[in-house]
């Protein structure tokens, strides 16, 4: 069956751009949104699913035998992408009620040729585990997007498919989308050191090699987020991830496992959490807890520098919930102080840079966030988006290098106008900024938040605050 994302998640659709509407590169009409200065924040929320583990629970789902069911789906544009992909590939993807979803999969080896365009949207996760997936089987698929993603390098991720065996069959300039790829019939198994630590590559490879006759082995030097190892091992694949030098790991995937369906439950996304967090923690008089929150160790980075930048931040009820250690979190405003952020810190908190940049530009002091050359090629170049949110708001700041610095202060001046390059991210955390700046900040488009988080607004007016 074919999923309909628009009749799925109402909220999302403004953003939907498909083939046969707005076009595969961008969306609807720009939306411009405003966030002013009104008082504490206070209440409880719990953010939508984590969307790292959406995309990988549906994909798993399509390449298992039976049914899955998936609770807490994040049902934000990015993941009903995914959704679509995956029915377009044979399996039967339902949605049962909110963040209800069940996969009928058709198994490692059985999957069909998409008849049209893999159109995902903004969503570069999406892409890059779904080009591994038709990278390991004998079919071929074209992948295309929004203006942004055309924008994402892929070769990253077509590199070492090729090793496998796949072939490119036509790209846009420097191995860009839209991207028409031939999968391998039969994957040769590899050993692969991966140049960036990038969870999507890691994943795309090790999602190759699940029809691999042989073991696929991936070493990072440093460690990315691991939901598609977890979720593999939880699906009944026979996967190992050691340690690898001081901050590496070396993961071996045994080839041709059968898939299980499992049930899924997705906890909240700390990526999405985190606006909420700042948020509570820049504006004067603030108490606010997030439930639910995911802990994984790889994802926690932001929580971690926020702690040493003074945040007060309780962790309660420190619980499991679908396989992953959650907690509920109490923010409460706190005088923050500038922090040196190591590189190695990177990859647990990649997405959550341009949110800490904000928090930093409330900090008394320098915060110096180190190793950020990953954040040039996300949903925009965050680095320079940031940078220039920060400049519109008076917030002091230069780039050093990958480095980025900003100087904070008691309460920033705010008081400008964002341009998001459609990126989510940018769009939420200079909204954050001006619940407790000055002055109020403007976004040009709103529009893409709806990609991870389409209650963003909804939560945080309920938490007080003002948009307009
Ligand atoms: C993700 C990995 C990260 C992150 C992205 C989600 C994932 O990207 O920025 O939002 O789900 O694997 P990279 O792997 O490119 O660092």
């Amino acid at each position: 069956m074919q999923v309909d994302p628009k009749a799925a998640a109402p909220a999302a659709s403004q953003s939907q751009g498909s083939p046969a509407s707005a076009g595969a590169h961008g969306h609807g009409p720009a939306q411009p949104l405003g966030a002013a200065p009104a008082g504490p924040l206070k209440g409880r929320l719990r953010p939508p699913g984590d969307k790292s583990i959406s995309h990988r629970a549906l994909i798993l789902g399509l390449l298992a035998v039976g049914r899955t069911r998936i609770t807490g789906l994040l049902e934000g544009d990015d993941v009903l992408r995914t959704a679509a992909a995956c029915a377009a590939l044979g399996a039967r993807v339902e949605r049962l009620g909110p963040g209800e979803w069940q996969v009928d999969g058709c198994g490692v080896g059985s999957l069909l040729a998409p008849r049209q365009t893999l159109d995902f949207g903004n969503a570069g996760t999406g892409t890059r585990l779904m080009m591994g997936v038709v990278g390991g089987h004998p079919i071929t698929a074209t992948f295309d997007g929004d203006a942004s993603l055309r924008k994402r390098p892929m070769r990253r991720i077509l590199d070492p498919l090729a090793l496998m065996g796949a072939q490119v069959v036509s790209e846009a300039e420097g191995g860009r989308c839209p991207v028409t790829l031939r999968g391998a019939g039969e994957p040769a198994p590899i050993e692969y050191r991966t140049p960036v630590p990038s969870a999507q590559l890691k994943s795309a490879i090790l999602l190759a090699g699940l029809n691999s006759p042989g073991r696929t082995v991936v070493i990072e030097t440093e460690a990315s987020r691991d939901h598609t190892e977890k979720m593999l091992a939880y699906f009944g694949a026979r996967i190992v991830s050691e340690p690898d030098g001081p901050h590496g790991r070396r993961i071996t995937l045994e080839g041709r496992p059968e898939l299980k369906a499992r049930d899924v439950i997705v906890p909240a996304d700390p990526s999405s959490g985190a606006f909420a967090l700042v948020a509570a923690l820049i504006t004067p008089g603030s108490d606010v807890t997030i439930e639910g929150m995911m802990m994984n160790p790889l994802r926690i980075g932001l929580i971690t520098t926020l702690q040493e930048m003074g945040a007060d931040i309780a962790l309660l009820n420190p619980r499991v919930e679908g396989g992953e250690d959650v907690a509920d979190l109490r923010a409460r405003h706190s005088q923050l102080t500038g922090a040196d952020v190591p590189a190695a810190r990177a990859p647990a908190m990649i997405d959550e840079y341009p949110v800490l940049a904000v928090a930093a530009a409330f900090a008394r002091g320098e915060t110096r966030m180190r190793g950020l050359s990953e954040l040039r090629v996300k949903e925009s170049d965050r680095l320079a988006a940031v940078a220039a949110g920060l400049e519109a708001a008076g917030v002091v700041h230069r780039i050093e290098g990958d480095d980025l610095i900003v100087m904070g202060g008691a309460q920033p001046r705010g008081g400008g106008e964002v341009k998001t390059h459609l990126d989510h991210r940018i769009a939420m955390s200079f909204l954050v900024m001006g619940m407790a700046a000055q002055q109020p900040m403007r976004v040009d488009d709103a529009a893409m938040i709806a990609t991870s988080y389409p209650s963003f607004r909804a939560q945080m007016e309920a938490l007080g605050a003002r948009f307009a």
